[in-house]
């Protein structure tokens, strides 16, 4: 599939513009491209207790499941079990991703968004980046992910 970039960039842009960011002043959106051609966003949520801040990435997340429409990449059909990309079989899967700031420039994703686009797009999910894409695998290297959970519990 073709990415547009630009539009990413610019639908992150636009997401960013609607951050609930009071404590940090920094606002961050975030457009991703589902496999199945939908372009899902999210805006950074600060809360009063900083810790509990929703990142721009999570946002992303939460609407490539909520909004993934009935069939194969959608929820119907989901087996719940992991694929060999760490993402769950029959879930929807992010292909690319554009995180920016208020400014519309490229922001990288934070350590605990990495490990979360991980399991939504596997690690051949690319990233906008200033340079241009990257790959996930080269931002989250020797990555941990749903298969060593599989692998490694106590049976
Ligand atoms: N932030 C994101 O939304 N995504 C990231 O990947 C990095 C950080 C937000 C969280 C917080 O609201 C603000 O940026 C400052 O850390």
């Amino acid at each position: 599939m073709n990415i547009d970039w630009a539009r990413l960039r610019a639908a992150a842009a636009d997401a960013a513009t609607r951050a609930y960011a009071p404590y940090s002043r920094l606002r961050v959106g975030a457009a991703g491209l589902a496999a199945d051609g939908r372009v899902v966003t999210g805006c950074n949520v600060e809360n009063a207790s900083y810790g509990l801040t929703l990142c721009a990435e999570c946002g992303l997340v939460s609407a490539l499941h909520a909004t993934a429409p009935p069939g194969p990449s959608g929820r119907t059909g989901s087996s719940g079990r992991t694929g060999s990309s760490g993402s769950t079989v029959g879930a929807p899967v992010l292909l690319a991703v554009a995180v920016v700031a208020g400014d519309g420039n490229p922001l990288m994703p934070c350590g605990r968004c990495r490990q979360l686009l991980l399991e939504a797009g596997g690690p051949a999910l690319l990233v906008d980046a200033a340079d241009g894409p990257v790959a996930l695998s080269v931002l989250l290297p020797a990555a941990f992910g749903g298969p060593d959970v599989a692998s490694r519990r106590d049976n």
